[in-house]
């Protein structure tokens, strides 16, 4: 009946858009002819429609209104008056909406399907603070075109990723959506993913299997205060400018096709709203010409956060800050054709965002095959194939960071050992998936114990001890970790008792972060802790294998536990990755993209923090910066992870000591694999501008490569440092390199490193 409804519809439309002008279908003219073609013909309603978008409301075989909202946007879809789409997914369901799209409205404009693809489509990489802590560009960027390409084998055209909020908070849930707390790093990761979904020239027509990219949240959102969700932002310039800005920036310069403003607001003004973040600085200063989509009815929520008084006003700033697309609001299409023709706004400004609607779907090419993005061949083909597999397996491997290996208790030997596997998480297989998981099926990742259990020469045990959670565990539901149960502990314990090596897996479950979950505490949920400290009792060489979306504090585990892994959540490939790790068949070279605190209270902590006019205490009393019930310094410091082999560095040297401006630095520095495994270190290269106009970071990276090293062997790591990595923003936002002595550190860790300087004249 349905189909049959739509086969009609589909007829009569298609004679419509038969009398339309089709010019701009012509794909020998440029783009910006093409669109002036398009944009001639088309009326107010039309262009407003483009600037709106909605979320799916579609059932497999195709769009089912059942009344209500839906019923109406279906309608709005028919009057060509909406320019995008959300959360459609799957070949089935895009080509249902893009044939209304094109054969049922006047002009047959295209929609963009856009969706959230954050780590993967179907095969679903590490989240993404795990693939920051790779520090392996290439690794990353392949990960994004894995990704790019099952969505866009799938229909989807346009990923709401990469996120590049720097945060330093670890309470903040969705820390592990982006790249951890350094603009440096964030920024080089940030360019590696938008080259990764887009392809290095975005616009190619023979690469369908790139899709567009969206810089977000637009800006300030991990900075929202006590990391609480949706909290005020309120920040300084020099935070601003110089730590929140620059990966947006990276990624605009590596060819991003959209932005999407945040929920925040921005010293008092909601950054949807905010003329100064996205005329002055992305449409002005960086002369950004792809389109900014506001985030899910944040227009609206001006209204809430108190900006504006009702939905008309809203749209009216909204409009006039530069939001080009409504993310479901739906006060677009119910407001600016009337604020228009009340000349409360500009038509210029309608006309602006829908010429940059418009480039972007002509560059992706929708205009002139608007089912480019919908091959069922393609689909079955790419969609979960081994090659994707084994792609984000090594994704997977090179995220983790080994954070402690006392008596060397890893790698596990390989045969005549008794393995008692404990913990809730080790046998989960959604968990692992991370809060993002689009098209993967639940419980589709191999859990740890099916990793281990290819490793047949030992004697494996598992016994899960507690519960992670209590009831549901989904996307929209909060978790709850009140498991009082401990009925498993005893269980858990004999199988301890008598093992060799115990390795347990602990942690927050893969929806413990992500949007909407902030945390208070950083501690393992419900009776992990103590089901952590009961089988320490019976046996302590523990290999304590973490699964988390943020940092964590436990400052009990980094004291007695031999061992310790960073797992976070590695996607589908967990277990494999898991168990190659601890078996040594692959070597961990990951390093924390985030500082890992001892407590809560030490939040936000984060390396390159300013000085202080009081750092330490050298009067011996009370009056300096510092804590008097813990350290002042993190459990794990940014930049931190081990290896099974030792590195040691020597010989940091610099080719002068002192320049002129604009002159290169050369720095080089001795690295010896010293230890019995071949491995893989990251070279770290921080600075110190000693005395500027603006208080400077004690350190801030600048340099960074991933070096192999086979043992015994040593390599010369040279790095050149440019007035690029010299300078800073000063509270205007103008970039300046200043005179003056420069410290420079070169180590394994923001904490351990080497130490010279220059002086720049
Ligand atoms: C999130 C965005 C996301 C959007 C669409 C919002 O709640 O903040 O990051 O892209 O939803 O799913």
């Amino acid at each position: 009946m349905k189909i049959t409804t739509i086969s009609i519809l589909t007829l009569f439309a298609v004679t419509t858009m038969n009398a339309q002008n089709k010019a701009h279908l012509d794909k020998t003219k440029p783009i910006e002819e093409r669109i002036d073609l398009l944009m001639k013909q088309m009326t107010l309603e039309e262009k407003v429609g483009q600037m709106n978008q909605y979320n799916g409301f579609w059932e497999v075989t195709g769009p089912a209104p059942k009344g209500g909202t839906a019923e109406l946007k279906y309608e709005h879809l028919r009057k060509g008056w909406v320019g995008s789409m959300l959360t459609v997914r799957g070949v089935d369901q895009v080509r249902a909406v893009q044939k209304i799209a094109v054969e049922q409205t006047r002009l047959g404009i295209p929609l963009i399907i856009g969706f959230d693809v954050i780590h993967g489509y179907k095969t679903l990489s590490p989240i993404p603070l795990a693939e920051a802590a790779s520090w392996d560009l290439a690794a990353i960027k392949k990960s994004a075109q894995v990704a790019a390409a099952e969505a866009s084998a799938s229909g989807i055209n346009w990923t709401f990723g990469p996120m590049v909020d720097i945060s330093r908070e670890a309470r903040w849930g969705r820390v592990m959506e982006g790249a951890g707390e350094d603009p440096f790093l964030g920024s080089k990761i940030a360019e590696a993913r938008v080259k990764g979904f887009q392809g290095d020239s975005f616009g190619d027509l023979e690469k369908v299997n790139t899709i567009a990219a969206c810089a977000k949240h637009f800006a300030a959102y991990g900075f929202s205060e006590s990391g609480k969700e949706y909290n005020t932002v309120d920040i300084g310039n020099a935070t601003l400018y110089n730590t929140v800005l620059p990966p947006f920036k990276a990624a605009k310069d590596a060819g991003v096709r959209t932005f999407m403003n945040s929920f925040n607001i921005l010293n008092g003004i909601p950054a949807t709203g905010n003329k100064f973040l996205q005329r002055d600085i992305l449409k002005g200063k960086w002369n950004f010409n792809g389109y900014v989509i506001t985030d899910w009815a944040s227009i609206r929520e001006m209204i809430i956060h108190g900006f504006a008084a009702d939905g008309k006003e809203a749209s009216q700033r909204a409009v006039e800050a530069g939001a080009d697309m409504d993310m479901e609001s739906h006060l677009y299409v119910a407001e600016l054709v009337n604020l228009v023709k009340e000349g409360k706004v500009d038509v210029k400004l309608v006309d602006d965002a829908v010429r940059r609607i418009l480039r972007v779907k002509f560059e992706l090419g929708l205009f002139d095959n608007p089912f480019l993005y919908c091959d069922e061949k393609r689909e079955k083909e790419t969609v979960g194939s081994k090659a994707n597999n084994d792609t984000v397996l090594d994704m997977a491997k090179k995220s983790i960071v080994l954070l402690k290996n006392e008596k060397n208790l890893l790698p596990l030997k390989k045969s005549g050992q008794k393995i008692a596997l404990i913990g809730a998480l080790a046998k989960d297989k959604t968990s692992p998936l991370g809060s993002w998981r689009i098209a993967a099926e639940d419980n589709s990742a191999v859990s740890v114990l099916e990793g281990m259990q290819q490793y047949k020469g030992n004697q494996l045990t598992y016994e899960k001890g507690a519960d992670l959670t209590v009831g549901k565990t989904t996307f929209v539901d909060e978790l709850v970790f009140n498991t009082t149960d401990k009925s498993g502990f005893e269980a858990a314990k004999k199988i301890a008792s008598t093992a060799d090596v115990v390795v347990m897996v602990l942690g927050e479950h893969g929806f413990q972060s992500g949007e909407g979950r902030s945390r208070t505490n950083l501690d393992l949920p419900g009776v992990q802790q103590e089901l952590l400290e009961e089988i320490y009792k019976v046996n302590p060489n523990i290999v304590l294998v973490l699964n988390n979306g943020r940092p964590l504090a436990l400052p009990w585990a980094a004291e007695k536990i031999p061992a310790i892994v960073e797992a976070w959540q590695l996607g589908t490939q967990t277990g494999n990755a898991v168990a190659q790790v601890l078996y040594g068949d692959y070597n961990p070279s990951g390093k924390l993209p985030m500082s890992f605190p001892r407590n809560v209270g030490q939040c936000p902590i984060y390396y390159n923090f300013h000085n202080t006019g009081r750092p330490t205490n050298s009067e011996n009393n009370v009056f300096w910066s510092h804590y008097t019930d813990v350290e002042k310094t993190p459990q794990f410091p940014f930049g931190f992870g081990l290896s099974y082999t030792t590195f040691e560095y020597k010989n940091l040297k610099l080719d002068k000591s002192t320049y002129s401006k604009g002159e290169k630095v050369n720095v080089s520095v001795e690295l010896t694999n010293t230890g019995y495994f071949d491995g893989k270190e990251v070279v770290q290269l921080y600075i110190r501008d000693v005395t500027a106009s603006l208080s400077r970071p004690v350190k801030e990276l600048k340099g960074f490569e991933l070096v192999e090293l086979k043992k015994g062997e040593t390599k010369t790591i040279r790095f050149t440092l440019t007035e690029n990595e010299l300078g800073f923003f000063d509270n205007n936002g103008n970039y300046l390199v200043e005179p003056g002595t420069f410290k420079v550190f070169v180590g394994t860790n923001s904490d351990e490193v080497k130490e010279t300087e220059f002086v720049l004249k």
